[in-house]
C-alpha cells in the first residue's frame, strides 16, 4: 500500500466503532437509501452486487434483504471488512456475501451486474483510477454518490478544504470534492449514460448510470 491507500485504511479503522454506532442508532444514511430505492427500481432482484468501499457493508446486506442474489464488498480497512463479516452473520447473510480488503481503484474486481460506491470517491485522490477500475466490473448499472460540486452547500465545504491538513496532519486521510463533471465524463468514456441524479441531504448527490 501506498502513503495515500494506507493514511485511508488507518483513519477508517479508527473510524470504524463510530460510523457504526450512527448506523446503530439512524439505521442506512440518506445516500444509501438513496441508492437501494435507485437499485430496486432498475432491476436489482437477482442480481449480483459489488460494493466498492463498502465499510461494514450495512448497504450490501440492505441490497440483498431486497432481493439481490448475491453480493461483495471490499474496503481498504481491514477493521471495517471484520465489522462487515460480523454484521452478515449477524443477519444470516454470510451464505450470500463476501467481503474482501482491497483497493477499489487497483484489486481485480469480480464482474456485477450492478456496482456501487457510497461516499468512497470523496476519499480517494485518484478518480480516474477508481472510476475506471470499479466501473469495468459494472455489467449493467453503476452508481455512484458523491459531494456534488453543483450545489450551494457543497461550494461551501469545498472552501474549507485546504484547511483540513490541520485536522488530519500529513499524512493523513483528505476529503475531496471531484469535479461531477469529470465524473460523468470519465463514465460516459467507458460507455456509460447518466439515468439518473438524485440529491442525497445537502452536500450529496447519487448518480445512476447504466451501460450503453
Ligand atoms: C466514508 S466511508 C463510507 C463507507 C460506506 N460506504 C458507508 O457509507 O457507510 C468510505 C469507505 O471507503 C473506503 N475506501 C476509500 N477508498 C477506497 C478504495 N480505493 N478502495 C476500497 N475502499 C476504499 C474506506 O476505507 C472507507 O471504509
Amino acid at each position: 500500500m501506498d502513503r495515500e491507500t494506507t493514511g485511508i485504511s488507518c483513519c477508517f479503522d479508527r473510524q470504524s466503532q463510530r460510523m457504526f454506532r450512527g448506523y446503530e442508532k439512524r439505521g442506512l444514511g440518506a445516500s444509501a437509501l438513496s441508492i437501494a430505492e435507485a437499485l430496486t427500481e432498475n432491476g436489482l432482484k437477482g442480481s449480483t452486487v459489488l460494493e466498492v468501499g463498502c465499510g461494514f457493508g450495512a448497504l450490501a446486506l440492505e441490497l440483498l434483504r431486497r432481493g439481490a442474489s448475491g453480493a461483495v464488498g471490499i474496503d481498504l480497512s481491514p477493521r471495517m471488512i471484520q465489522m462487515a463479516g460480523s454484521l452478515a452473520a449477524a443477519k444470516g447473510l454470510s451464505g450470500s456475501v463476501s467481503f474482501q480488503v482491497g483497493d477499489g481503484a487497483s484489486s481485480k474486481l469480480p464482474s456485477s451486474k450492478m456496482v456501487i460506491l457510497d461516499g468512497v470517491l470523496c476519499c480517494y485522490p485518484d478518480l480516474d483510477a477508481l472510476i475506471d477500475n470499479s466501473s469495468s466490473a459494472a455489467e449493467a448499472l453503476y452508481a455512484i454518490a458523491v459531494p456534488d460540486d453543483t450545489r450551494f452547500a457543497t461550494k461551501v465545504v469545498r472552501l474549507f478544504l485546504p484547511l483540513q491538513g490541520l485536522a488530519f496532519g500529513r499524512d493523513g486521510f483528505r476529503f475531496f470534492v471531484h469535479p461531477t463533471r469529470r465524473i460523468r465524463g470519465a463514465l460516459q468514456a467507458k460507455g456509460f449514460r447518466l439515468v439518473s441524479r438524485s440529491p442525497a441531504g445537502w452536500v450529496w448527490s447519487v448518480f445512476v448510470f447504466r451501460r450503453s
